[in-house]
C-alpha cells in the first residue's frame, strides 16, 4: 500500500473512524498494511518501554520531517498529578524533555508551589514533536499523536489532569470554548479528573493572571486528593 494511504487509514484510526475493507482483502498484504498502519490498536496495549521506542520512530505525520527529536514526556510513571500541555518548542525539540524552556521553568515555580516537582509528577504534551515556528498543532497531527497521550494517561493513571493553555485543554475536552472558561471547574476525561488552567507562556506575557493559576493549582490540589482518597 501506498504510504500516503497508510498514512490516511492511520489517521481515520487515530480519530476513531472505522475503514471497510472489502472481503477479499481478509488475510492479505493489504490487511496487515491496514493492521501496522493503526497506532490505536497496537499503541493501546503498549508497556512504556514499547510506546517510548514506537513514539521515537513514529512518521504519522509530517512533523516528522522537521523535528530535532521526539519530546516523549518526562516524571514518574506513578504521578499523583499528570501535566499536560500542547507541543514541544525550540528548546524541547533540541533537548528531547518537555517544559525545559522559560515557560518550562515557571511551571516548575506552579508545581513547587504546590508541594510537587517535575520528578514527582508526570509532564506530557498533546504533540510529541514541535511544530515548525510553535505553530499551532494542525487537526490530523493532534489526532495522529493522540493515541500516544492517551496511552500515557492509561500507564500514569493520575488522580488528577491539569491541562495548561487553550491547545492542550481544548484538545482534550474536545471544547471549543477558551480558557477562560474551562478554567475554575471540575471536568472528566475518561474518569479521570480534569483542570484547566492558563499556559506558564502566557503567565509570563500576562503576570497578573497568576492568582487565577493559584486558584486552579489549588482546584487540582483538592480534586486529586478526592480522586486518591
Ligand atoms: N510549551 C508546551 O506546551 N510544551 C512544552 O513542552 C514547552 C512549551
Amino acid at each position: 500500500m501506498h504510504l500516503d494511504e497508510r498514512r490516511r487509514l492511520a489517521y481515520l484510526d487515530a480519530i476513531g473512524i472505522d475503514v471497510w475493507l472489502p472481503r477479499a482483502a481478509a488475510g492479505t498484504p493489504l490487511e496487515e498494511a491496514v493492521a501496522d498502519a493503526s497506532p490505536g490498536v497496537a499503541v493501546a496495549a503498549m508497556d512504556w518501554q514499547a510506546l517510548r521506542a514506537c513514539v521515537a520512530e513514529c512518521r504519522l505525520c509530517e512533523l516528522a520531517n522537521t523535528r530535532t527529536q521526539t519530546v516523549f514526556g518526562v516524571g514518574s510513571p506513578e504521578a499523583r498529578w499528570m501535566i499536560v500541555g500542547e507541543a514541544p518548542g525550540a528548546e524541547e525539540d533540541r533537548r528531547g524533555e518537555p517544559f525545559v524552556g522559560r515557560a518550562g521553568k515557571l511551571l516548575d515555580e506552579m508545581l513547587r508551589a504546590v508541594g510537587e516537582s517535575r520528578q514527582s509528577v508526570y509532564i506530557a504534551n498533546t504533540l510529541k514533536c514541535r511544530p515548525p515556528n510553535n505553530r499551532d498543532p494542525r487537526a490530523e497531527e493532534s489526532a495522529a499523536c493522540r493515541p500516544y497521550l492517551e496511552r500515557q494517561i492509561e500507564l500514569v493513571k493520575p488522580a488528577v489532569i491539569l491541562a495548561v493553555g487553550r491547545v492542550a485543554a481544548q484538545n482534550l475536552l474536545g471544547s471549543d470554548l477558551p480558557v477562560g472558561r474551562l478554567r475554575g471547574r471540575r471536568h472528566e476525561l475518561d474518569g479521570t479528573p480534569l483542570v484547566v488552567t492558563y499556559h506558564p507562556a502566557y503567565l509570563l506575557r500576562s503576570p497578573a493572571q497568576k492568582r487565577k493559576v493559584w486558584s486552579d493549582l489549588c482546584l487540582a490540589r483538592t480534586v486529586g486528593r478526592e480522586a486518591a482518597a
